[in-house]
């Protein structure tokens, strides 16, 4: 029997290009999934075109169409709801999402945030990185628990910060190794290895007691 496409609906505030990367292995066949929506509290955002140019269904719907927070996430998360994914991928949503939605769809949603969790959760973290003399950046893939960028880590990219490096410089270099670590990590959802819980995560029906780690064939070790 076959494994049917995981179904994805993709959360995103920016410019697009972790959504893309997730459309471009679809597209190869590289990743068993279909993205059955796309969703932004940014209605002119970059990933709300690109997925316009994909023939994607989108929902946007802007905070200052709302009363207040939970009102946003209601008439959005409803709308994510109405397509039934599988899993929600946070692929640079830039707001909070609050408890009651978080909840809604428990052992459901990642998010791919660029520093190594359980460094720098929140904003500016390739500048976080810089200042603080770290030798080592990278991006996390996360389950997403009502608490910011925390929750069961499930797999890292790392590379090594070098002399003369800047924010940008960091930002610029990891990009690409993002996509493939939101890529790669998708791909084990789609083969339906992994199970999340509030505080861990199961691989193969295993916790998982450190984040997988991307080698430089884009595989998860270990996995
Ligand atoms: C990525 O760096 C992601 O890790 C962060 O926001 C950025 C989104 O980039 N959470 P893009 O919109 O996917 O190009």
């Amino acid at each position: 029997m076959t494994t049917p496409p995981l179904t994805l609906a993709v959360l995103a505030s920016g410019r697009g290009s972790n959504l893309q990367a997730l459309q471009d292995a679809i597209a190869a066949g590289a990743l068993g999934a279909r993205i059955v929506g796309v969703f932004s509290d940014k209605p002119a955002c970059g990933a709300i075109a690109i997925a316009r140019a994909h023939g994607l269904h989108t929902v946007a719907v802007s905070p200052r169409d709302c009363a207040n927070r939970a009102a946003h996430d209601e008439a959005l998360f409803s709308e994510v709801a109405a397509v039934q994914p599988d899993l929600i991928v946070c692929a640079g949503y830039m707001r909070i999402i609050g408890a009651a939605s978080v909840r809604r769809f428990e052992g459901r949603m990642i998010n791919i945030h660029p520093s190594l969790l359980p460094k720098y959760p929140g904003l500016d973290t390739h500048a976080r990185t810089i200042a603080a003399g770290d030798r080592e950046h990278g991006a996390t893939v996360h389950a997403v628990i009502p608490e910011l960028d925390a929750g069961p880590l499930l797999a890292q990219v790392r590379f090594a910060v070098l002399p003369g490096d800047d924010a940008a410089a960091l930002a610029r270099r990891l990009l690409p190794r993002e996509h493939a670590l939101l890529v790669a990590t998708a791909g084990l959802f789609a083969q339906r290895r992994v199970q999340l819980h509030a505080d861990h995560a199961l691989l193969d029906g295993r916790r998982l007691s450190a984040p997988l780690l991307l080698d430089a064939a884009n595989h998860l070790i270990g996995a």
